[in-house]
Order: C-alpha cells, then sequence, then structure tokens
C-alpha cells in the first residue's frame, strides 16, 4: 500500500508525537520532509526517530509531500498556507492563532482548492460548537483555569505589575474578547483562536482567564447558547510527556488529524486507481 507523505515544518514537541504516532505503524504515512528554522531541531527529530526524512527548506518541505504539517509558530503559517496552496498540497495548522491573525490566507486555500485543517487542540467541544453555528449562536465563553505558576511570565500580568504569589482563592485576573486575549496570554492562544473561528469570531466570543491556587491542571470550560439550546464543554488536560509546558491533548489532536488525512487521502488514491481502470 503506497503511504501518504507528510513535511513537517517545525520540529518539536507536537512534531515528536506525531513521528511516535507514526514510527509505531498506527498511521499509513511516511515523513519525507522535515523543515524547522533550527536546522538542529528537524536533524534532531531526524535521528531520535530514525527518519528516512530530508531536511529541506520551508518550500522544498512542502513540494516533497503529499500533506504538510505545521507544529512551528503562529508567524510561520501565512507563509505554510501559501507554499501549501502554490503546490496544492492540504495541511494542518496547529498554531491557530497563526490564522486567526491572518485569515486571508485561506482565500489562497480556497483559490486553490485545498483544504486547511484546524485542530482542536487542547479542548473539547467544538464539534457542538460548528454545528450549533448552522441554526446561531449567541454567545461563547472560553474560561481557563491554571495554577498560578502557569500564568506566570504572561504579558498581560507582567506589564500590570500583577503578582499571583500568596494567593489563597481563585482569582479573575482577565476578561475580554478573544482577540484581546491572545494578546495578554499568548500560551493560551490557540485555544482561544480555535473556538473563536469554530464560532462567532475573535470579537464575540468572551475569554476569562483564572488563577486557582488549588487547580493541579489547566483547565478549559466552553459555554455556549444559540437557538439550539446551551452546551457546557470541560477539558482539564495533562502535560504533554515531551513538553510539561503544553497539553498532550493537543499533540494528539494533531495525530488524530493526520489520521483522518491519511484515510482520506487513502480513499482518494484508491477511487482514482478504480477510474484508471474503468477508462
Ligand atoms: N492548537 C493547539 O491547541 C495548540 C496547542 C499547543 C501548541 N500549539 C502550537 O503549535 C506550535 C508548535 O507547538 P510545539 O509545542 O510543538 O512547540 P515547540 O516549541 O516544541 O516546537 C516548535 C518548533 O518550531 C520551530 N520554529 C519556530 N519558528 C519557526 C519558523 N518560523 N519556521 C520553522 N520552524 C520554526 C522551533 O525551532 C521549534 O523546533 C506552536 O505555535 C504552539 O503554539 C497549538
Amino acid at each position: 500500500m503506497t503511504k501518504m507523505r507528510v513535511g513537517i515544518v517545525g520540529c518539536g514537541n507536537i512534531a515528536s508525537e506525531l513521528c511516535r504516532a507514526v514510527c509505531g505503524g498506527g498511521i499509513a504515512a511516511e515523513i519525507v520532509t522535515l523543515h524547522d528554522c533550527d536546522a538542529q531541531r528537524a536533524e534532531g527529530l531526524r535521528e531520535r526517530f530514525k527518519l528516512n526524512a530530508e531536511v529541506v527548506t520551508l518550500e522544498a518541505a512542502v513540494a516533497g509531500a503529499d500533506f504538510v504539517v505545521e507544529s512551528a509558530v503562529a508567524a510561520a503559517v501565512p507563509d505554510v498556507v501559501r507554499l501549501s496552496a502554490k503546490h496544492r498540497r492540504n495541511c494542518l495548522v496547529m498554531s491557530v492563532s497563526g490564522l486567526m491573525l491572518n485569515l486571508e490566507v485561506l482565500e489562497d486555500a480556497r483559490d486553490a482548492n485545498i483544504i486547511v485543517r484546524m485542530p482542536s487542540g487542547a479542548i473539547c467541544g467544538l464539534d457542538g460548537i460548528r454545528a450549533a453555528m448552522q441554526a446561531g449562536v449567541d454567545e461563547v465563553t472560553l474560561t481557563t483555569r491554571k495554577p498560578p505558576r502557569g500564568l506566570a511570565g504572561a504579558p498581560y500580568l507582567v506589564e500590570r505589575g500583577i503578582t499571583l504569589d500568596g494567593l489563597t482563592e481563585p482569582h479573575v485576573v482577565f476578561e475580554g474578547s478573544a482577540l484581546d486575549a491572545v494578546r495578554a496570554f499568548p500560551a493560551n492562544v490557540n485555544v482561544a483562536a480555535a473556538l473563536s473561528l469554530a464560532g462567532i469570531g475573535p470579537e464575540r466570543t468572551t475569554v476569562r482567564v483564572i488563577a486557582d491556587p488549588a487547580a493541579t491542571t489547566n483547565s478549559h470550560e466552553i459555554h455556549a447558547r444559540g437557538a439550539f439550546g446551551e452546551l457546557t464543554a470541560i477539558t482539564a488536560n495533562r502535560p504533554s510527556p515531551d513538553n510539561p509546558r503544553s497539553s498532550w491533548l493537543a499533540s494528539l489532536s494533531a495525530v488524530y488529524e493526520l489520521k483522518m488525512e491519511a484515510l482520506a487521502w487513502a480513499a482518494a488514491q484508491h477511487a482514482a486507481a478504480h477510474a484508471r481502470r474503468t477508462e
């Protein structure tokens, strides 16, 4: 069976989880190209998982694969999507905030007829939000609850001189739009961005960030109300085995998206072969 050829842009934590899944044999795919702004990271990934992959430029990584995974940084997203459109490759964008802040690149994708996959990332409930949108949603709120040390260094707190040391009770440190939350708490950007894009947009989605000294996980609670009724979805995340600062569920959502794309790709190959035989 032919395997879907994958190119990875950004060879860090999420890329490692993808390599583990592909090398474990659970996905009909092979990783053939790697790109990272730090070539040593790409070389390191290739060595660690004994990949038969080339470390190449961004454009070569896209051109040399059937499917492209962006697992780098928000700023890399416009180029990855534009090059995927240019070379007619479907792609997965993990840095969803990069899409939220550059929505115009989706026009290129539409014109090229490629699919840009967006993962559910570190939250659940996006399926319900997307379905609910078909009849209209009035209100979406995301409440993120973290131990105070998990918020340390966030620009919003640093700029205002807010210290969370010695907190004994949960404290709401931010409430505002998803657009403002992205600037204030860059570490939460992808969750807020994914929820906004699935639902009523970055300006109308409300984000609340709570520092909770009793919290033992990073949790995200979504509440939405609309013509369909109401939904509440709660995720309590364990850290990723490769990176304690990242939620494991986010990496697992990348694995799931890759698996779904490989299945769709295999089905398309099968249909094309069938069409050729019956010509
Ligand atoms: N959708 C979600 O819920 C979710 C959750 C976690 C992380 N993410 C995002 O996914 C991305 C990857 O996360 P990670 O935990 O694997 O990060 P990581 O820091 O472990 O790895 C990122 C890698 O990308 C490389 N890189 C940085 N800028 C680059 C560029 N312009 N071009 C090419 N390579 C570049 C870095 O050198 C590094 O090797 C980040 O943007 C992160 O915010 C999304």
